[in-house]
């Protein structure tokens, strides 16, 4: 068996991907059991990043299995328009607001689905890309999220874009403690970080 190396994102990597992003989608912990439809989670978080900008998708694998991804767009703005008019319309006929009980984890992701987030236009100005990086437990803490970075912000330099920014939840001292850690810059709080796409 080969060490797992970063390689950029293939089709066939879909179904790993919406699985990893269940598998840390509790802040950074495994949210399998908070869901009762295992691949919502992914139509928020990944799929759409995924089928938009493919070419600044990175996995981590061997021959066999993905074990984490980083996904995300150069261009914050496009990228909202584009989920408003293409990539939300028929998931929103799939889950209508009341598809699950109010309060679970499914329906937060269906509020996200009706009602998504709307990046404030001094974030998206000055640092215009952003991205979400996952890997699971057993790939954590090996140099594979800085190596994932690296493969992204090279993706992002290659498309004349100079800045990105991330966000994180308060709840998920691990990851503040990644992005601290590879020179980002707090812009809010510690839940918005951003640096210059710089190689970390
Ligand atoms: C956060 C995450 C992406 C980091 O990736 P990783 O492969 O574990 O990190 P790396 O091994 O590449 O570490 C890079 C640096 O960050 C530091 N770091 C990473 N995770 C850390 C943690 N939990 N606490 C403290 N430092 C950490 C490492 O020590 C390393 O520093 P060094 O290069 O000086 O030794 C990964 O742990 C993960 O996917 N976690 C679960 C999902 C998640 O939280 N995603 C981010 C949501 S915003």
């Amino acid at each position: 068996m080969s060490d797992p190396v970063v390689r950029p994102f293939q089709p066939g990597d879909i179904d790993a991907c919406y699985e990893i992003c269940l598998r840390t989608g509790d802040h950074g912990a495994d949210a399998t059991a908070l869901h009762t439809d295992p691949r919502l989670i992914g139509e928020v978080w990944v799929g759409p990043y995924l089928k938009r900008w493919p070419e600044h998708a990175f996995v981590v694998a061997d021959e066999r299995t993905v074990g984490g991804y980083v996904v995300g767009t150069p261009d914050t703005v496009e990228h909202e328009q584009w989920l408003q008019k293409e990539w939300l319309p028929p998931l929103r006929e799939r889950y209508p607001i009341d598809a699950f009980p109010p309060g679970t984890a499914d329906a937060d992701c269906v509020q996200l689905l009706h009602h998504p987030y709307e990046t404030d236009d001094r974030l998206s100005l000055g640092w215009p890309a952003h991205f979400h990086i996952d890997l699971l437990p057993e790939m954590q803490r090996r140099g594979y999220g800085r190596a994932l970075m690296n493969a992204f912000l090279a993706s992002l330099r290659s498309a004349g874009v100079a800045t990105v920014h991330v966000g994180v939840s308060s709840a998920n001292p691990g990851g503040i403690a990644f992005y601290r850690r590879l020179g980002f810059q707090d812009l809010h709080g510690e839940t918005i970080w951003g640096r210059t796409t710089d190689p970390v």
